[in-house]
């Protein structure tokens, strides 16, 4: 495409560059002009993270062609304050502790900016409504909402510049607010990514994915690829030079698809070019040819004789089944008045931090083999990736980059070995950013989960068997599936002392995304289904549902069902003080709620959930935010 002359004034200063007339504002911004403070989350105009001012308007420059700006008076970030110092709303961030992971709070500085240039004296609704085009998905809205009201009132003279200054310890260490020491180059946009990260003579890798879910691949011809100028390689599994395996627990996944595909969005090859366009471009002339195989998409199908094999070494598609048992718990049952049954279902859930999986790999000038990623598990990754590539652990080093949001996502590796294959075979840096829809597409989602679940009670509430079965969809390969499986059947009983338990929890494989860590780690399926149960347990038995908690609520000395000693147990107190904080009105479920305004009066129903019987929160601006 025939470039065309841009030029703008940025951040003060002119500039004048040859562009292509479809590039958009944030690579401009980005990759031109290396003003990274202007984050891409979503590239889809959702997220807020790549705001920036242009002629005084706040737009979202993903969204925003480089050559409409064409003669605007542009600012970033990096142009709010002076070079070194902050603005008083940036301060106020540092001050509030509104930042964690900090991908969002570039976008969040430049929305409190306008919201605040807009109307000095907003109110909370209309920072909520200024900030309404900006996610956040670690911070929490409230140190958000509350750093733009403290700066407000700096800026309008309702508090002093004081108010900005860090809190006097007087020599205390516990008690004191303490800020974080990262927050400045957060909330200036100065921390640097991986995809924010640039080396001299560094190409761009794009990954070829697969668009089938289970499939032969008969050919894979990459000549029409390599032949675009600026194409430098593309890699496939015949460039492993190691060890093809790798996995948190099972080292059952081909750093490029061997042989077949397993899912859809398996990485099949990776194209490496001077410009990301370019390798993207290319890896849509790779000529692959496939040959269907049957699927399998649900993990009870897939155990059953005859199912479709994923992986030749598990042919009952059995990643891992965790069998615990204590006691007896069909003495149990057999003692118990009364047994009740359900089964519950919980969904994949996608992490969805707002920084896109990305790095950036090089050879060290010692031959070491470099790779900069937001990993939440390099000392693992080290190890499998000296095993891919057949080196030393010594000639490898990974550096965790800042993670702008992981929840167990970024613990499953999944684009490191293939970026440290393009540099063996280019010797050149090498960096990989994921779109939004490859991040979603490629990365491991949380395990969707069945579990059934049989409990036996006496007339009184006391638990006396417990039986637990839980189906997990792991897809396609193992990733975290065994450590998920082993925490959720450590967990799946709950914190209630049972003599009679019995639980199995099963990952299976399918042809689904693989499913991997996230926040909990499996405890929670688990405990959506126990805590679920003990609702259904006390509506049919006509007791409180606290009450049912507690009369089964473990003690100090008590011993798990994995034989665990507690020492210190909190339970009854914690159980005890959130009742009485969220006004728990006692009583069978069925019963309760006749003296509440909140559930329509008299009469209403309550549902058998310990949420229903919250109270109204009397402070509405808090429970919005
Ligand atoms: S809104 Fe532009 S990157 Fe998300
Ligand atoms: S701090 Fe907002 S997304 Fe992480």
């Amino acid at each position: 495409m025939t470039e065309t002359i841009l030029r703008m004034t940025v951040n003060g200063r002119p500039v004048e560059k040859a562009v292509s007339p479809d590039l958009r504002l944030v690579d401009f911004l980005r990759d031109t002009l290396d003003l990274t403070a202007t984050k891409e989350g979503c590239g889809a105009g959702e997220c807020g993270t790549c705001s920036v001012f242009v002629n005084g308007a706040l737009v979202k420059s993903c969204l925003t062609m480089a050559m409409k700006a064409d003669g605007a008076d542009v600012v970033t970030l990096e142009g709010i304050a002076r070079p070194g110092a902050m603005s008083v709303i940036q301060k106020a961030f540092h001050k509030a502790g509104a930042s964690q992971c900090g991908y969002c709070i570039p976008g969040m500085v430049m929305a409190a900016t306008a919201t605040l240039r807009r109307n000095p004296n907003a109110g909370r609704e209309e920072i909520k409504e200024g900030l309404g085009g900006n996610i956040c998905r670690c911070t929490g809205y409230q140190k958000i909402f509350d750093a733009v009201e403290l700066a407000r009132d700096v800026l309008n003279g309702a508090a002093s510049e004081s108010a900005l200054e860090e809190d006097g310890d007087e020599g205390a260490f516990i008690g004191a607010n303490v800020r974080r020491i990262d927050a400045p180059s957060k909330v200036t946009g100065a921390l640097r990514y991986a995809g924010d990260m640039t080396m001299s003579g560094m190409l761009h890798m794009h990954i070829l994915r697969s668009d089938r879910p289970h499939a032969r691949i008969v050919s894979l011809d990459p000549s029409r690829a390599m032949a675009i100028p600026g194409v430098e390689a593309v890699v496939t599994c015949d460039d492993v030079p190691g060890e093809d395996g790798f996995g948190v627990f099972v080292e059952d996944q081909p750093v490029l698809a061997r042989g077949k595909v397993r899912f859809v969005g398996e990485a099949v090859a990776a194209v490496v070019a001077v410009d990301a366009r370019t390798a993207r471009r290319a890896a849509a002339e790779i000529n692959l040819v496939y040959e269907d195989l049957p699927c399998v998409f649900d993990p009870e199908e897939a155990m059953q004789p005859g199912a479709p094999v994923i992986h030749e070494y598990a042919p009952d598609n059995r990643v891992k089944h965790i069998p615990l048992r204590k006691g007896n718990v069909e003495d149990g049952f057999a003692k118990s008045d009364l047994i009740v049954e359900e089964t519950y279902t919980t969904q994949a859930i996608e992490h969805a931090y707002l920084e896109p999986e990305a790095g950036l790999a090089y050879l060290d000038h010692d031959g070491v083999m470099t790779i900069h990623s937001p990993s939440q598990n390099i000392t693992h990754h080290r190890h499998m990736l000296s095993k891919i590539l057949a080196m030393p652990i010594n000639k490898v080093r990974m550096i965790m980059s800042p993670v702008g949001g992981g929840f167990g996502g970024k613990e499953d590796m999944i684009y490191q070995g293939i970026l440290a294959l393009a540099v063996l075979k280019t010797h050149r840096p090498v960096r990989c950013v994921f779109t939004r829809e490859e991040s979603i597409l490629a990365s491991a989602k949380r395990h969707p989960a069945r579990i059934g679940y049989k409990m036996g009670l006496s007339r009184e509430g006391k638990i006396l068997a417990s039986e637990i079965r839980m189906i997990a969809d792991g897809g396609a390969y193992g990733c975290s599936t065994e450590g998920v499986m082993r925490k959720a059947a450590i967990l799946a009983a709950g914190p209630y002392a049972i003599a009679n338990v019995k639980v199995d929890t099963i990952g299976v494989y399918t042809n689904n995304t693989p499913s991997g860590a996230m926040r909990s780690f499996g405890a929670l399926q688990a405990e959506f289904a126990t805590e679920s149960h003990l609702d259904m347990c006390a509506e049919k038995l006509g007791m409180d549902p606290i009450a049912l908690r507690l009369l089964n609520a473990m003690e100090d000395g008590a011993v798990t069902h994995t034989q665990q000693k507690l020492g210190s147990v909190s339970l009854r107190r914690c159980l005890e003080e959130a009742a009485a904080a969220a006004g728990w009105e006692p009583g069978p479920s069925n019963v309760r709620g006749g003296a509440r305004g909140d559930l329509d009066g008299p009469g209403t129903r309550a549902p058998a959930t310990p949420g229903a019987a919250l109270r109204a929160r009397e402070n509405e601006e808090k429970s919005c935010a």
